[in-house]
């Protein structure tokens, strides 16, 4: 008997240990892990120089509030602004967090309250980041949303003006959807978005927290087109695996969360910052990206060709190591096949499968996950046709 509520539909997997891109589970079988914890362990499990932090500042201090100033937090704003080209940093505990300070200071800067975001976005479980959230599912039952908020269809422009007017405060997306089953944005799109905005001085928040933290091959995603985000969220990737996220705007709205208009007593600990610093010193090297901007090519082609012509396959698509392998039919039976191969993965949505491997996968770790995927998606699709 659990006493846990049973809020996730868990696997039958239980881990033992982990390290790099390799799970043991208590069983002992060894797993080639492309879940990275859900777009969590960029760096993958246990990395050296990540840890090496973790233990360091363990050795300072744990925790100590935010009525002292702390050089940690300062620090790891800083690099974070500097990749970034925003200005100033609000630390929370969480994706969710991140999008709610946004969505506060959204609506504070601007004294509006409306909110537009897409159909099949995913932003978080909070009561506003759930009512920003282009998903019915994840709404349901939980009655009466937060007014103010709309959607729009992703990628589609003229669907976007219609929403957007002088009530609102702000735009909010994602570059890449990631729950919503791997879709990048496209350029037009993401111009559209922005010119809106700017016409009814509507604030642009864009929502890194699967696609930041180097997973798409840039620092952030945003940073592959031509736009210049107001506020952008990151969260799962910045601590490796330590809880943090973060809130990120530009100067114009320094004043707006002034000493007691938003806070948190776990936001900005200094040992989930220990590990962020250590991760932004690694993730946003130029060499270390364009690594990771070789590896998603590499993977994503080299699936593209071996799935070419299969019936079940109705694209592969991504940016960088956010990969989706769209089937005709649901993941969830391809997934768990995979699982007894030994590689884990994830599903975004019935019908795609997801690969988020550690951006430090190497190309013989690719090349098995590789020849596993094409083996049990092309087996699958002959037990099919010969049933
Ligand atoms: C794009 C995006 N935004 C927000 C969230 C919510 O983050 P968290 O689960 O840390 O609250 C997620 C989590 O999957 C996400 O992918």
């Amino acid at each position: 008997m659990s006493n846990l509520f049973p809020t996730y539909q868990r696997w039958s997997i239980q881990p033992l240990e982990a390290k790099g891109a390799w799970m043991t589970s208590t069983e002992n079988k060894k797993y080639l892990d492309f879940t990275s914890g859900i777009g969590v362990l960029n760096l993958g499990h246990r990395h050296q120089k990540i840890e090496e932090a973790v233990i360091e500042q363990l050795n300072k201090y744990w925790h100590i509030s935010n009525l002292f100033p702390q050089s940690i937090q300062e620090e790891v704003a800083k690099l974070l602004c500097d990749a970034s080209g925003l200005d100033y940093v609000f630390f929370a505990n969480s994706g969710a967090e991140a999008n709610e300070a946004a969505i506060k200071l959204a609506r504070k800067a601007t004294g509006r309250s409306k909110i537009v975001t897409c159909l099949q976005s995913f932003h978080g479980r909070t009561f506003a980041t759930m009512a920003a959230t282009g998903q019915e599912k994840v709404r349901n039952g939980y009655g009466k949303m937060l007014e103010s908020f709309s959607y729009c269809a992703f990628n589609h422009v003229e669907d976007l003006y219609k929403n957007v007017d002088e009530e609102t405060a702000a735009i909010m997306i994602e570059i890449v959807q990631g729950e919503g089953g791997v879709h990048p944005a496209t350029e037009e799109f993401l111009q559209a978005v922005q010119s809106v905005a700017k016409k009814f001085g509507a604030l642009l928040i864009v929502d890194e927290i699967q696609t930041g933290i180097g997973r798409t091959g840039k620092t952030f995603a945003f940073q592959h087109f031509q736009i210049k985000p107001d506020i952008i969220t990151v969260a799962k990737g910045l601590g490796n695996g330590l809880p943090i996220g973060a809130m990120l705007g530009r100067k114009e709205w320094k004043e707006v969360f002034g000493p007691g208009s938003h806070g948190s007593t776990f936001g900005g600990n200094p040992v989930s910052l220990a590990a962020a610093k250590a991760v932004l010193s690694i993730v946003t090297s130029k060499d270390f990206l364009e690594g990771v901007i070789d590896k998603g090519e590499y993977m994503k082609s080299e699936l593209q060709n071996r799935l070419k012509g299969q019936s079940t396959i109705k694209e592969v698509r991504g940016l960088g190591l956010m990969i989706g392998i769209e089937l005709t039919e649901q993941a969830a039976p391809y997934l768990e096949a995979l699982q007894k191969e030994g590689l884990l993965t994830l599903v975004a949505g019935p019908n795609v499968l997801r690969l988020l491997p550690p951006l430090t996968v190497t190309r013989e770790e690719m090349d098995c996950a590789i020849s596993k995927i094409c083996e049990i998606l092309i087996h699958f699709e002959k037990t099919a046709l010969t049933s």
